[in-house]
């Protein structure tokens, strides 16, 4: 698309969309379209997605599996950051230009969000404590090192084996992660051993399920909470 000012019409500009008539794997359902110009209502507001990620829960509402069915045919994807293009007479509080995200009933930010309700809703933990989580190479496993580092909170992050792994513990390194194993240097008989100076942590976070999950309850300490929130195996 062009700049902004090209499409500040009460005309939406020619845009493409993946789009979806029947549930089933994403690669045989899923087809892009070219949907026309629309005409912008006097309460509606044209946006360019400048980012739009795809979740396993776009995935699974392609397949028709997620618990929350959508009408078809759909548009895929529900997370994202736009850019106001145009807006109707009657909307107020907006300028071209300004970067907005989808709001309820939408998902909104679905996995920032989730990796803040993680943190906040299922037990207190506070400066100085430790969490612990598996699936740390997720988007939601990142934001959880971020939210838990700006927190003075300590994390022990499990990742997949992978060629390549030093780098990946580099990367959750510099984002904030104080520690993080592959699966497989944790079959060891006494996973604690590995916590060092770090306290037992008080709440884990699983979105992998089988061995992995077993992991994360390994470090837990007594009476620790485990939140279960994926099931990625
Ligand atoms: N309950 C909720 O409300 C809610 C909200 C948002 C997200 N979620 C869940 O949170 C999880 C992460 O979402 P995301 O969007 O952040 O994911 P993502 O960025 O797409 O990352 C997927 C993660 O799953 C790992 N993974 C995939 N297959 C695996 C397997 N067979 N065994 C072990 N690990 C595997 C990947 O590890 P590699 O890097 O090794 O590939 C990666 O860490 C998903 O399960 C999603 O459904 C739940």
């Amino acid at each position: 698309m062009g700049d902004i000012g090209a499409y500040a019409s009460n005309f939406s500009p020619p845009s493409l969309a993946v789009v979806f008539e029947q549930h089933g794997s994403p690669d045989e359902v899923a087809r892009v379209i070219e949907l026309p110009p629309i005409e912008i209502k006097e309460n509606e507001v044209c946006v360019k997605m400048l980012a739009s990620p795809i979740n396993p829960s776009d995935i699974n509402m392609v397949q028709g599996v997620y618990p929350i069915k959508v009408p078809l045919p759909e548009v895929g994807g529900h997370e994202g950051v736009g850019e106001v293009h145009a807006f109707g007479s009657a909307v107020k509080g907006l300028s071209l230009g300004d970067w907005v995200i989808p709001s309820p009933p939408s998902f909104v930010t679905v996995n920032p969000l989730t990796a803040l309700l993680l943190l906040d809703d299922f037990a207190k933990v506070n400066p100085g404590d430790t969490i612990v989580q598996n699936g740390s190479t997720s988007i939601v496993g990142q934001c959880v090192i971020q939210l838990a580092k700006l927190r003075g909170v300590h994390s022990i992050n499990i990742i997949r084996d992978r060629a390549g792994s030093d780098d990946v513990k580099e990367r959750l390194k510099r984002l904030g992660a104080d520690e993080v194993h592959t699966e497989s240097q944790l079959q060891v008989k006494n996973v604690k051993g590995l916590l060092g100076a770090l306290p037992e942590p008080a709440l884990g976070f699983n979105c992998v399920t089988g061995n992995s999950a077993t992991l994360v309850l390994k470090f837990l300490r007594q009476e620790g909470t485990m939140v279960t929130y994926g099931e990625q195996s």
